[in-house]
Formats: C-alpha cells, sequence, structure tokens
C-alpha cells in the first residue's frame, strides 16, 4: 500500500535530508504568524511560548515594524559602512538617548554583539587601564550562554557548546553565578578588563540571581576599575517587565549588549552601547560588519523600540509574569511533577520532576504542542515559558488553562 506523508513531514524530511542537523525541533511546521499565535501548514493555531527565544516580544509580524521594514526596503536597503545612509545616525541617537549611553555600535546577530562587546573591553583594558600587551582576562560565569562563536564559547561551561571545538581562546576566567566572593577575589586581578554576565540567564534554564547580586557587582566593577558588560540580548527589551533587566537594581553596565526584539524578530539587528571612554578605543578599520548599521535594521530597531514603549508591552510584561508565576505556583502545590517555578516578567521556567512520573519536560512539550501551546525544553528539565509581550490576560488564562490541564493529566 501507498502512503502519502503529510506535508509537514515531506517538510521536516526535507530538512533533515538537505539541512545541518544542529538543532532538534519539535515536529510542527509553522508557516503564518500573527502577534501571540503561529499556525502550521495544516491550519492549526498555536500560542508562540517561546518568541523565537525572546526576539519576538513585540508580537508575530506587528503591522508598524513590518511596514517601517517594506517601506526601507523598497527605498534603500544596503549601502554597507563605507558610506554614510541617512537612517543609522536617526537610530543611534534614539538608541543612545533611550538607554543613556554615549554611543552604539549595531551589529546582527547576538552573538557578534557579543564579540564587539568582548574586543571592546580587550582594547580599553590596554588603552585605558594599562594592561600589558596580550594579558587582558575577562570574568565570565558558569552556565553563562553568549551564542556560539568560538571566541563565545572558548568562556561556556557546557559541554555542548565545547566538546569537539576546541583549541579555545585563552584570556578567560570562570567564575560561579551569583557569588560576590568570588567575583571579588577574581577582580583583584589587575590584568581584568570586564565582568562579562547575563542579568538572567535565560539559555541556562532561566536562573535569577539573588536580590543584590547586580548592584553589588556593579559596586565591585567600580571598585576594581573592571567594565560590567551586560548580556541583555535575551533579557532585555521589556521581557522581564523592565526595559532592561539591570532596572531592577538601578544599575547600569558600562557596556550594554541588545540584540532579537532589537528588531521586534523580523531580521537580525544587535547593538553594543558604550560611552565614549570605551567606545572610542576602536578605530576605524579595526571592527566592522558588511551589514551592521544599514537602514532596514536601523528603521526596524527605532520601531521595534517604539512598539516596546507606546504600546505598554513592558508593564504588561511585569503585569502578566506576576499572573503567571502564580498560576504555576498554585499548579507545583497540586502537582509533583513541578519541581520549581522561577522567572521574572515573561521569562519564566518550570522544572519538571522528571523522575516523578517517568516523563520528560520534552514529552509535556509534545503534549502542549497538541494542546496548541509551543514550548521548548531547555538543559533537560526546564520549559521556558516566553509568549510574546503582546499577550492579554485572556490569553494568558486560557495558556495557563492548557499548562494545567496537561501537568495535571500527567
Ligand atoms: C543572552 C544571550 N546572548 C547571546 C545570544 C546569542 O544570540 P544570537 O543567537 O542572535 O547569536 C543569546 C541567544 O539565545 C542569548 O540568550
Amino acid at each position: 500500500m501507498i502512503q502519502t506523508l503529510s506535508v509537514s513531514q515531506q517538510i521536516i524530511d526535507l530538512e533533515d535530508k538537505y539541512g545541518a542537523h544542529n538543532y532538534h525541533p519539535l515536529s510542527v511546521v509553522l508557516s503564518k504568524g500573527e502577534g501571540v499565535h503561529v499556525w502550521d501548514v495544516d491550519g492549526k493555531r498555536y500560542f508562540d511560548f517561546l518568541s523565537a527565544y525572546s526576539a519576538v516580544n513585540q508580537g508575530h509580524c506587528h503591522p508598524r515594524i513590518i511596514n517601517a521594514l517594506v517601506r526601507q526596503a523598497q527605498t534603500l536597503s544596503l549601502t554597507s559602512r563605507a558610506f554614510y545612509n541617512d537612517k543609522l545616525g536617526i537610530c543611534e541617537e534614539f538608541m543612545a538617548k533611550l538607554f543613556g549611553f554615549d554611543k552604539v555600535l549595531m551589529m546582527n546577530s547576538g552573538a557578534e554583539a557579543n564579540e564587539t562587546a568582548l574586543k571592546l573591553a580587550r582594547k580599553w583594558g590596554y588603552m585605558k587601564k594599562g594592561i600589558p600587551t596580550n594579558e587582558a582576562v575577562i570574568v565570565a560565569v558558569q552556565r553563562n550562554f553568549h551564542g556560539r562563536t568560538l571566541a563565545i564559547v572558548s568562556a561556556s561551561t557546557d559541554p555542548d557548546s565545547t566538546k569537539g571545538f576546541g583549541p579555545f581562546m585563552p584570556g578567560y576566567q570562570v567564575i560561579p553565578y551569583d557569588d560576590v566572593v568570588a567575583l571579588e577575589e577574581a577582580l583583584k586581578n589587575k590584568n581584568v578588563c570586564a565582568f562579562w554576565v547575563e542579568p538572567i540567564q535565560g539559555e541556562a534554564g532561566v536562573f535569577v540571581p539573588q536580590d543584590g547580586y547586580l548592584k553589588k557587582a556593579r559596586e565591585l566593577c567600580t571598585k576594581y576599575n573592571v567594565l560590567l558588560m551586560l548580556d541583555e540580548i535575551q533579557t532585555g527589551l521589556g521581557r522581564t517587565g523592565k526595559l532592561l533587566a539591570g532596572d531592577y537594581e538601578g544599575i547600569k553596565g558600562d557596556v550594554l549588549i541588545l540584540g532579537k526584539a532589537l528588531s521586534g524578530g523580523t531580521m537580525p539587528v544587535s547593538a553594543v552601547l558604550a560611552n565614549d571612554e570605551v567606545m572610542l578605543c576602536i578605530k576605524p578599520g579595526e571592527h566592522g560588519s558588511t551589514f551592521g548599521g544599514n537602514p532596514i535594521a536601523a528603521v526596524v530597531a527605532v520601531e521595534s523600540l517604539k512598539v516596546l514603549i507606546e504600546e505598554g508591552l513592558i508593564e504588561n510584561a511585569f503585569k502578566l509574569g506576576e499572573v503567571f508565576r502564580e498560576r504555576m505556583n498554585l499548579l507545583k502545590q497540586k502537582s509533583e511533577h513541578i519541581n520549581l517555578v522561577r522567572g521574572k516578567g515573561l521569562l519564566n521556567a518550570v522544572v519538571i520532576n522528571e523522575t516523578k512520573s517517568g516523563k520528560t519536560a520534552w514529552d509535556l512539550c509534545v503534549t502542549l504542542m497538541q494542546k496548541g501551546l509551543l514550548a521548548k525544553p531547555t538543559h533537560g528539565d526546564k520549559i521556558r515559558f516566553a509568549p510574546p509581550l503582546v499577550i492579554t490576560e485572556q490569553q494568558l488564562d486560557e495558556c495557563c488553562k492548557i499548562i494545567e490541564s496537561t501537568v495535571l493529566e500527567f
């Protein structure tokens, strides 16, 4: 008997055959998105509770962002930085003023923005702090995730990121996260130019540090003349219920690293922000990117930031984050399948007790998918729940009901 494959299975097989196997996706093939929803090729609708790893904070295909993108794409898409374009300066001014820095350096992916920050830190270390040539040290933390390039994974403690990819770039000291004693010890080394950290560790499974950690880190970096580099690529731009997660402790980094939702999920746009004393250490020809700061990215970034602010998405993330964690904590009381609920704003994780039921976080995500909610496990037993920030209270209630019934039926 000849069996015909479903459209989605044909597409999955195609990717499997011709694409590299560097991801392990859930078996759903999406073809449309709008707001908090995505649709598969068969027309089934889902709530998106991953938001492309927090890149789609403004919701799928936000009309204001798409309009800005299309208009600019029809006018001027790319000049390279060999020439000026009439949109980049406007974007740089908008971002510098919004985040309170002198200057902005636009890149594309989050990894590139982190690479930029690493280079800036070393340059500043040699030019301003007087670190002997080639002896600069950057302090990173365990369980960090800053991207996939070799310089970045050289500081990783995750075997998936490192195994088989050596030799690694020297010049890092890796200390425990959320440990101010270890931090102070590390910063006493006069060759340290920067402390590089995520305010909440997103990819690792939404690890939220103790209150006061970032504030203390800020004080220590100032005391030892070390740059505080905050990677807010996942935590920033409203995701945690503030414009930046650092705002919870009223702190500002010396280097701010942004990406993902800077384009509302429409294209790769990232940026590094710093004051002149740091940013001007990099001179013409020493760093750059053909696409970084292109006019489409510039208009898209401004519109994406305006949408976040003008549509109250940051406040919505704060408010609905509280609702979500309250519901999940109530569920935890009713079900032994949940070990822990943690997060801030709409960046949350539920840690599944896999030994209790013999079922895994992956199994739970498959059932959630069948019921119309897309989420993905991270590092085994953790499920990250991070819907677009445009989600309404009513939609969140519907989603909580899906999660509750799935967990209780386990
Ligand atoms: C905190 C953080 N930094 C950097 C990155 C890398 O960004 P990209 O995948 O755009 O290179 C990520 C991606 O998940 C991230 O969460």
